[in-house]
């Protein structure tokens, strides 16, 4: 076939998808791999040496130990079945091969990701589905280098990946529908709640809420409203509570959209509209308060404190996980 030759490519199919290829064993490249491997896909996994991918594949068993713990595992596996799906590989050529779903975790920046992809380009099956796990960087940008940037997508996982159940699925300018679709269907197969955004945008959605709140929190802090402690406990057994159970739109649904134009009439104007960090937030940084990898942020933090709610708070989610998986159980059986 000459370069000129039009190549058609069959869009792939979640039922195509066999192998599924794992860049970087971080924090968040572990988790996915483990979540792959847990739902029954051989896992190849790849980082830069064979230290890292030791140090990812201790991690990837000390939570699929506390998966079995949790009874989160298929009932016909051990722990030792779930690793033994993933074999580890230092080179793309031998790590993509023969993958199918080619998922990627690795520093967030620009050009280390498209050389990275341009990389993996080289070697992968010309119709394997390309995702970025990026926070927030565009995928029109990253896969603009490729040549075959239709096959291109993200697939953000929220961190701890294992444990927190939504994965936004993003769109760049160039990626083909059924590429969307099959990552969202791939996402739901191994238990994640996909969310399919229309169109890329900075922060995608969660960060943009995640940061839109923020922002007003700084700003209440820094007014003197209210101190950094009560902010929390606002949001913690208020809106917090509601919105795992009912999302913030249909929250406004439920409360009555007029009540919250009236609010909105003279609330907005009195909020924070900056357009730059807020100085609480640079002032923070400034003074190397960083939180609890400096022993001060807002609050003060001793020893192993962070280390100890970062457990109580896995400990919940793993909790709220089980409970799911058994809800949708209990609904397949009663299908
Ligand atoms: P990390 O630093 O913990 O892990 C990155 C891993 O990638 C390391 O093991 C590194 O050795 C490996 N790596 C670097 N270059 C590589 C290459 N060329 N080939 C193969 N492996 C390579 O980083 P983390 O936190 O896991 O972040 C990874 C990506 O996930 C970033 O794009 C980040 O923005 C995104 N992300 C991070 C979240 C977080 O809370 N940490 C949340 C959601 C997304």
């Amino acid at each position: 076939m000459t370069d000129a030759t039009v190549q058609t490519i069959e869009p792939k199919t979640l039922e195509s998808i066999r192998t599924v290829a794992n860049i970087g064993s971080g924090t968040m490249g572990h988790a996915t791999a483990l979540q792959f491997a847990v739902a029954g896909y051989p896992v190849k996994l790849v980082d830069c040496s064979e230290e890292l991918l030791k140090r990812g594949m201790e991690h990837i068993r000390a939570d699929a130990e506390e998966f079995a713990q949790a009874g989160l595992l298929r009932a016909e596996d051990t722990v030792d079945d779930v690793l033994s799906r993933i074999s580890t590989y230092t080179d793309y050529e031998n790590g993509v091969s023969d993958a199918d779903f080619i998922i990627e975790s690795i520093v967030e920046k620009l050009d280390v990701k498209q050389s990275v992809w341009q990389q993996i380009e080289q070697y992968a099956p010309v119709d394997a589905i390309f995702a970025t796990n990026t926070s927030g960087l565009g995928p029109t940008a990253i896969q603009s280098v490729l040549k075959h940037p239709e096959r291109f997508v993200v697939a953000h996982f929220w961190n701890p990946a294992h444990l927190m159940p939504l994965v936004e699925v993003v769109p760049g300018k160039d990626t083909a529908p059924e590429v969307v679709d099959t990552t969202f269907d791939l996402m739901a197969s191994i238990g994640k709640k996909p969310a399919k955004i229309k169109k890329e945008s900075l922060g995608f959605v969660g960060n943009r809420m995640q940061l839109a709140l923020l922002r007003e929190a700084f700003n209440i802090i820094n007014e003197g409203i209210a101190d950094a402690e009560t902010v929390d406990t606002v949001v913690r057994y208020s809106l917090g509570r509601r919105w795992n159970l009912v999302g913030p739109v249909a929250s406004a649904d439920l409360g009555g959209l007029d009540t919250f134009y009236n609010i909105s009439t003279y609330l907005f104007k009195d909020m924070d509209n900056g357009t730059e960090p807020s100085l609480l937030l640079a002032w923070k940084v400034q003074d190397g308060n960083l939180g609890t990898k400096t022993g001060r942020g807002f609050y003060e933090w001793q020893g192993e404190d962070g280390q100890r709610i970062i457990r109580e708070r896995d400990e919940q989610l793993m909790q709220q996980l089980a409970e799911d998986a058994a809800v949708e159980d209990a609904d397949c059986k009663s299908e």
